[in-house]
C-alpha cells in the first residue's frame, strides 16, 4: 500500500503555534517599539469602555490630523483611515481600475497589491527588476507605457527588495503620471525606515494616492491600521468601495495616535538598532559561501539573500530554519514569479538577540542544505 502524500508544511501554522520561541523575521514587522506607549494607550482606552461604542466613522480626527501632519500633506489632502493599507489598496484598485487597464510594475514587488489589479480586471506589466538598480527606473517605466496604462505601482521603499527611490528618479516617475495621464499609486509603507524619502505627490498632487500603514514603523502590524491620502475628488471616488461603514478598530487608532503624537522620541532609536542588524546580518552572509545580497543598505527594514549560487530552494531554507532553529525567514515564491525560486527574504527591524539567534543558524541552514560540490573529472 501506497503511503499516503503528506501535507504541504505551513510554515505560518507552524510559527503562529510556536510563536513564543520563533524569531519573526518573514514578515517586516518591527518588534522594537516601545511597548509601554501601546500598553498605556489602550489601557486607557479599555478604561473609557471606548470599545461599546461605533467609532467616530471617517476615523479618529486627531489621527487623521496627526497622518497628514507626519506627511506634509498639502490643504486638500483627504486621509481615508482604513483597515490597515491592505484595505486602501483593495479599496484603490476596485474603485479606479476597469477591465483591460493596465497598471506598470514590478517583478519582485509586493504581489498583493498585484492580485487585487487582477481582481478588478486589469493586468499588471511587471518590469523584471531583478538586475541593478534593483528598482523601477523612469526610462523603462515611460517605454512601459501603452494606450491602455491607467497606473503605475511606485512601492518606495520596496518589499522585498529593500531599494529605495532617489529624490530625481520619484520626480521623473511623478511627471511621467501627470504628463501622460495615469494615476500613480506611492506604496509608501516603509518611507520611515529609509535615509532619505520623496512623496510622489509633491510633485504629481493631482495623480498621486499614497497609501500610508502603522504596521511597520509603529509597530502594530497585528492592529490592522493604515490607510489613504489623496486629492478630495480621487479619496471620495475610493471611498465607495469602504466596507468599513462604521469605522476601524477604535483600539488600533488609539495606539497609533500615542505612536504618532511621540514618533520623533521613540523611532530614532528603532533606526538605529534597524541599521545595526543590518550590518550583522551582512557580516554573516559575507561569511556563507553561495549567498549574497543583491541590496544594501536597505532603504527598508527588509531585504533579500540570494541564493542561487549556493543551489538551495528558498522552501527548503525557510523551513529549516524555522523548524531547527525556530527563525523565521520568508521563501522569496510569494514575492516574484521570475526570481523568487532564488531568494529567501529577512526583515530586521528586532532586537539585537533575535539576529544572533539568526546568525547562528543561517549558515548552519545553509551548510546543511547545501548540495555536495561536482566532483572534479
Ligand atoms: C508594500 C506593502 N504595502 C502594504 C502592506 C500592508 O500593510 P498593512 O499591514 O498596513 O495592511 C505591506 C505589508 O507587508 C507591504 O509590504
Amino acid at each position: 500500500m501506497s503511503a499516503a502524500p503528506s501535507p504541504a508544511f505551513d510554515a505560518f501554522a507552524y510559527a503562529h503555534q510556536h510563536r513564543d520561541r520563533v524569531v519573526w523575521m518573514s514578515q517586516n514587522t518591527n518588534h522594537l517599539v516601545p511597548p509601554e506607549i501601546v500598553r498605556n494607550a489602550v489601557e486607557a482606552a479599555l478604561g473609557e469602555r471606548v470599545y461599546e461604542g461605533y467609532p467616530y466613522a471617517p476615523g479618529h480626527p486627531e489621527l487623521k490630523e496627526l497622518v497628514l501632519a507626519d506627511f506634509g500633506a498639502r490643504p486638500g489632502t483627504s486621509c481615508l483611515v482604513t483597515s490597515g493599507g491592505t484595505e486602501s489598496l483593495y479599496m484603490l484598485t476596485r474603485a479606479l481600475l476597469s477591465s483591460g487597464d493596465h497598471v506598470i510594475a514590478s517583478d519582485p514587488s509586493y504581489l498583493i497589491i498585484h492580485k487585487f489589479v487582477e481582481l478588478a480586471g486589469a493586468t499588471t506589466d511587471n518590469l523584471d527588476i531583478y538586475r541593478p538598480p534593483y528598482r523601477l527606473t523612469a526610462d523603462r517605466v515611460n517605454e512601459a507605457v501603452g494606450p491602455k496604462t491607467r497606473m503605475i505601482l511606485l512601492i518606495d521603499p520596496l518589499n522585498p527588495l529593500g531599494s529605495g527611490y532617489p529624490r530625481e528618479e520619484v520626480r521623473a516617475l511623478a511627471e511621467i503620471a501627470h504628463d501622460r495621464h495615469l494615476l500613480l499609486l506611492n506604496d509608501v509603507t516603509y518611507r520611515d525606515f529609509a535615509e532619505q524619502h520623496t512623496l510622489a505627490a509633491e510633485f504629481a498632487p493631482d495623480e498621486t494616492l499614497t497609501v500610508w500603514s502603522v504596521s511597520k514603523n509603529c509597530g502594530l502590524a497585528g492592529l490592522r491600521l493604515g490607510g489613504l491620502l489623496a486629492p478630495k475628488e480621487l479619496a471620495d471616488r475610493v471611498n465607495r468601495y469602504n466596507t468599513n461603514d462604521l469605522g476601524v478598530n477604535i483600539l488600533a487608532q488609539r495606539a497609533a495616535i500615542a505612536l504618532l503624537r511621540t514618533k520623533s522620541s521613540w523611532f530614532p532609536a528603532v533606526q538605529a538598532q534597524t541599521r545595526a542588524n543590518q550590518d550583522r546580518i551582512r557580516s554573516v552572509i559575507g561569511q556563507t559561501p553561495g549567498t549574497r545580497l543583491p541590496v544594501f543598505p536597505s532603504q527598508a527594514n527588509m531585504f533579500v539573500i540570494d541564493l542561487e549560487e549556493a543551489r538551495i530552494r528558498p522552501e527548503e531554507l525557510q523551513k529549516e530554519l524555522l523548524l531547527r532553529h525556530g527563525v523565521f525567514l520568508r521563501a522569496g515564491n510569494y514575492l516574484s514569479p521570475a526570481h523568487g525560486a532564488n531568494f529567501i527574504r529577512a526583515s530586521f527591524s528586532n532586537p539585537a538577540s533575535d539576529i544572533e539567534r539568526f546568525a547562528e543558524a543561517f549558515p548552519i541552514a545553509v551548510d546543511a542544505l547545501r548540495p555536495p560540490a561536482p566532483r572534479a573529472a
